[in-house]
């Protein structure tokens, strides 16, 4: 029985992936360690409050005490950390929450973890940390050439330096303590439970509501997206068999420019869901200030060393994702309202 230290669980990654890992093995458990910002929704997780291998701590990465009791009172084998602040915008406005979390927050759970596994001067066997790391720590690019895991670090945005800081000190915990860790930077994600600040539920509900679609400047800048099931998907072969010390890309060339998105969302609520939803929605706004031109991922070695292939196409996921969120409109109306709050005091109370 391995035992997870899952942070940000009930986020929209870690908590597709916290749902796909406890479907995929009978023989883990889960402890997910969430600070409930605006971002974290009991709500996503539903369908595994009851499950036996899950445990929920509702709490700050920061706060050592807590963390280190977690330590304490679990044995605990490998931490995910997925927990940070991750809107660009967001960082834009407010960065000293990203630095806190993003910084701050990693170094807490990595010398929590360090004390636990400590083995004399070594570690105990079978333990990792992996770090939940994106594309945005390696800049920009221009209009070719692709990211790959020697990629100098150059960081735009307060939210991508201070993820590129986390790496850092991840990577320092292995190359002075040789501490077991891995990196996974990965490019877009998108599909079910993304908040909606995100470009593609933004675009989905604001077309529902028959609101403007500000896209920022452009709009043609290019990100590269994958469908979130297949970054769950990649973080467990990571885990699994990963090198330790290593980082790993991923990523499954599927590069569109904002237009491209916001287009195809509009197209298919306009053929499938609401005929009056049309591309005259679309708006021209300001542009994101230092917004990062394009973004694209060469998955090469995760492929080659680990066998990760992504296995649903942009045109299939998208679907799968818009769809989601017209049957859940309800999930939508929660998380924008803050009403999920009272779904945490209902069931949730005295955690
Ligand atoms: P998210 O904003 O949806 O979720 C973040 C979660 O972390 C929330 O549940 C929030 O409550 C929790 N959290 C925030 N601060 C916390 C703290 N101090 N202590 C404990 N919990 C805290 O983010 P996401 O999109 O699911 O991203 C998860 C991770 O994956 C992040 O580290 C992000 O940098 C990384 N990532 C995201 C993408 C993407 O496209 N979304 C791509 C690559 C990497
Ligand atoms: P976002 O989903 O915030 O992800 P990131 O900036 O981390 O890649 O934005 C994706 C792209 O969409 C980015 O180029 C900014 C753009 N964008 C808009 O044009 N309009 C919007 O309302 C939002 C949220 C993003």
């Amino acid at each position: 029985m391995k035992t997870y230290l899952v942070t940000g669980g009930a986020g929209f990654i870690g908590s597709n992936f916290v749902k796909y890992m406890l479907e995929k093995y009978d023989d883990i458990s889960i402890i997910n360690l969430d600070k409930l910002t605006y971002a974290g929704n009991l709500e996503n997780l539903d369908s595994v409050k009851d499950d036996k291998n899950y445990t929920f701590v509702h709490g700050d990465i920061c706060d050592s005490t807590l963390v280190e009791k977690i330590f304490a009172d679990h044995d605990i084998d490998y931490v995910v950390n997925f927990a940070a602040e991750s809107h660009v915008d967001r960082s834009i406005r407010e960065p000293e929450v990203f630095v806190k979390t993003n910084i701050l927050g990693t170094v807490t759970l990595l010398n929590a973890a360090k004390n636990a596994w400590a083995d004399g001067d070594s570690f105990k066997s079978g333990k990792k940390f992996l770090q939940v790391a994106t594309d945005e720590v390696y800049g920009a690019l221009g209009s070719t050439g692709f990211f790959t895991e020697t990629t100098p670090l150059n960081p735009h945005s307060p939210y991508s330096a201070s993820k590129a800081s986390a790496d850092l000190v991840v990577k320092s915990y292995y190359d002075t303590y040789k501490m077991p860790i891995n990196i996974t930077r990965c490019s877009n994600n998108y599909g079910p439970y993304q908040f909606p600040e995100k470009l593609i539920p933004l675009m989905i509900n604001n077309c529902l509501n028959h609101k403007k679609l500000p896209i920022y400047g452009d709009g043609l800048n290019v990100r590269d997206w994958l469908y979130v099931e297949d970054h769950c998907k990649a973080i467990d072969i990571v885990i699994n068999k990963g090198v330790l010390g290593e980082v790993y890309n991923v990523g499954g060339h599927n590069e569109r420019t904002n237009i491209q998105i916001i287009e195809t969302v509009i197209d298919y609520i306009n053929k499938n869901v609401d005929s009056s939803v049309d591309r005259s929605l679309m708006e021209f706004v300001e542009d994101r200030k230092g917004h990062d031109r394009r973004y694209a991922i060469d998955p090469a070695k995760i492929k080659a060393e680990l066998g990760w292939e992504p296995e649903t196409c942009f045109e299939d996921g998208i679907v799968l994702t818009i769809e989601w969120y017209v049957k859940n409109k309800k999930w939508m109306e929660n998380v924008t309202s803050g009403a999920y709050q009272n779904y945490y005091n209902e069931y949730y109370k005295g955690i």
